[in-house]
């Protein structure tokens, strides 16, 4: 879907597969001579990576001028700074705060919590919501009585991987729902034998909720946008 997304805006894909068994070090040498090619503006290593492989070495390979998902250690690091100095911002994240932004959600002394702690997802949403002045709480697998944390919360974000895990009857009526997750559940009657749904258990939150997205179209495609607004303004920076 990045691929489509990227080529049918004019931006060129260069796509690199490697088997699961691939050295560390043949994923480095890609990633130098990406970032001294000077066609290339955006470099994205897709994740998850097979076992064995150090992922914050590897993310953190990529130069900070073409790190497209925001994801090395600068530029989460830039995440903690109030005047922000990231030269992208990873993703999901971006795309959970611009459809908060463009919903009309105002941040400012709200309660949010976000339920999952990942690298690509839970650190910098915390970190987003902080800079837009919410009050925020992480939960993750270690959390205890997260129906309670819910039930306090203005805004709740779902990035733990669980399907169904959120149930409306956890949720403070009129809050508002963001779901990034993305769960395979088995489903004869679908015609891969599969069907798609998120972290929240769709039918009984959105009885509560004043917003929420669904899954699959919600927080994906803003995925996807938010990667080629990232690859553009590399370029522009590049190009100035
Ligand atoms: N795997 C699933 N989503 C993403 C993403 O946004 N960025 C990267 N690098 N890997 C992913």
């Amino acid at each position: 879907m990045k691929s489509r997304a990227a080529e049918k805006v004019g931006i060129q894909i260069f796509d690199y597969t490697f088997p699961e068994g691939v050295e560390e070090e043949e994923l480095l040498g890609r990633i130098a001579a990406l970032n001294a090619d000077d066609q290339v503006h955006g470099v994205l290593v897709q994740l998850p990576l097979p076992a064995g492989l150090d992922e914050r070495r590897i993310l953190d390979a990529i130069s900070i001028e073409k790190d497209v998902d925001g994801l090395s250690a600068h530029n989460l690091g830039c995440l903690a700074q109030p005047d922000g100095c990231a030269t992208a911002v990873p993703c999901t994240p971006a795309g959970c705060m611009e459809l908060l932004r463009r919903s009309g959600v105002s941040l400012a002394g709200k309660e949010c919590l976000v339920l999952g702690r990942s690298r690509i997802v839970g650190v910098p949403m915390a970190m987003l919501l902080l800079r837009a002045d919410a009050t925020v709480t992480v939960c993750h697998s270690r959390s205890l009585d997260v129906p309670a944390k819910c039930a306090r919360a203005d805004v709740v974000v779902a990035a733990i991987g669980r399907a169904g895990f959120v149930k409306g009857e956890w949720l403070k009526d009129g809050c508002v729902v963001i779901d990034v997750g993305i769960n395979r559940v088995e489903d004869s009657s679908a015609k891969r034998g599969y069907r798609l749904v998120g972290d929240v258990d769709f039918a009984s939150a959105s009885v509560k909720a004043s917003q929420i997205t669904p899954v699959p179209g919600g927080v994906g495609p803003m995925t996807v946008t938010m990667l080629l607004r990232n690859t553009v303004e590399l370029a522009r920076r590049t190009a100035s």
